[in-house]
């Protein structure tokens, strides 16, 4: 299987944007449970770093499963009082904001499926891990979960439906009971065909969430026929020439997709990176699409191999050996450096406003369906 192998993990911060109308949009970031360790001092984040004006909503990435219930990760996720977790220090922006919401991330790429399987293949199983989940919630004032179960397969497809289906009759129940607003539901899903296909119930997903975060991303990487290419981290159109999968490698195949499996167009949330992907050209061509001689190196803020996060992109244009070009195709731009043969692929603002205009005017996601 290819793309979508390694989402939210390496985000460096997602806006998310619905396609929701009428009473405005959501607009959902993630903050990770790393960005503290960047590094560089001047580029480690904080929750004081969040501008809360700029979300509605704030996913909180990641949490544990442990012992059939939500565990912290990090070491200073929670603290004793006096002193200030980052769960606390996320739920005080809304100091900021007062109409915030605050929502709790499970799962993520490095966690895996074995601890989600394990919680949900029995009624019984999913009923507990449920019952404590919600109660973890309420103790660290969040207001609602977002499942980041990367990803169902073929056997635990409907174990996922049943997850989210009686979640969500337990925060509705719980609610009642406890005389509080419901907890929000959210997942986070794949947008590669094959992953789709093979771990979704779409329809059943949609009626069973309050938001559905599209992971729009990571659609650089091809199957071993096609082998390494040029491809663009997230573009929103394919190429002329782009053929089988790689016609398949973008956002606006994506959203199309789940809309003709039966998602809930209202509730789709389209996800936007702050990253690229990076390449080793091959005998110096650039051109988007092009057969790449590898993957590229690590960022040297993150060290996450195979990417760089957008503010050492911008950091690198500012050297001449970069060069800045526009994928007018695929409507994202892509930078080289042709002494190092270099190549990635990314968002930047001019981008990031194509995607949010075709939300907004619904040009893909309606009409060409
Ligand atoms: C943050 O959460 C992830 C789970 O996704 C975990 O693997 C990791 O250890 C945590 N901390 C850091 C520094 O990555
Ligand atoms: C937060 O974002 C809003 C909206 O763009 C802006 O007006 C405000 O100045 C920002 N606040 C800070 C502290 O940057
Ligand atoms: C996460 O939970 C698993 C058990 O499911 C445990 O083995 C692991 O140590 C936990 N990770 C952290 C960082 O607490
Ligand atoms: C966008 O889609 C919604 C839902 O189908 C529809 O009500 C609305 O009219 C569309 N807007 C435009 C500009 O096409």
């Amino acid at each position: 299987m290819m793309g979508m192998r390694l989402p939210i993990i390496f985000l460096m911060g997602i806006y998310l944007f619905s396609l929701t109308q009428g009473s405005g949009y959501k607009r959902v970031c993630y903050y990770t449970n790393w960005s503290q360790y960047r590094t560089d001092d001047s580029i480690k984040y904080f929750p004081a770093n969040i501008n809360a004006s700029l979300c509605t909503h704030i996913i909180y990435a990641f949490a544990n499963i442990s012992d059939g219930g939500l565990k912290p990760y990090e070491w200073n996720d929670v603290l004793t009082k006096p002193n200030v977790g980052m769960y606390a220090k996320v739920n005080n922006l809304k100091a900021n904001n007062p109409d915030l919401k605050v929502l709790l991330a499970v799962g993520g790429w490095k966690m895996g499926t074995a601890p989600f399987i394990a919680v949900s293949s029995t009624r019984e199983k999913r009923e507990k891990f449920i019952t404590r989940t919600a109660q973890f919630l309420r103790q660290h004032d969040f207001d609602g979960l977002d499942y980041d179960w990367e990803f169902p397969d073929a056997d635990s497809k409907s174990k996922f439906t049943d997850l989210l289906k009686e979640t969500n009759e337990n925060f509705e129940s719980e609610a009642a009971a406890a005389g509080k607003k419901k907890l929000i539901l959210s997942a986070a899903v794949a947008t590669g065909k094959w992953a789709v296909e093979q771990g979704y119930q779409v329809e059943e997903v949609s009626r069973n969430v309050d938001f559905i975060n599209l992971m729009a991303y990571d659609f650089h990487e091809l199957g071993p026929a096609q082998g390494k290419r040029l491809m663009q981290n997230a573009a929103l159109f394919s190429g002329e020439e782009d053929n089988d999968v790689m016609a398949t490698h973008n956002v606006d195949y994506a959203i199309k997709m789940w809309i003709k499996k039966g998602a809930q167009r209202e509730k789709l949330v389209l996800g936007l990176g702050a990253y690229g992907r990076n390449f080793k050209t091959l005998n110096g061509n650039t051109t988007p699409g092009a057969q790449a001689l590898d993957y590229g190196p690590a960022g040297r803020y993150t060290g996450e191999p195979r990417m760089y996060p957008y503010y050492e992109i911008c950091e690198n244009l500012k050297d001449p050996a970069w060069e800045e070009q526009w994928d007018d195709e695929r409507k994202v731009p892509y930078a080289f450096n042709t002494q190092e043969n270099l190549w990635v692929g990314y968002d930047n603002p001019r981008s990031i406003r194509e995607k949010v205009y075709l939300l907004k005017t619904n040009t893909t996601a309606l009409i060409h369906q």
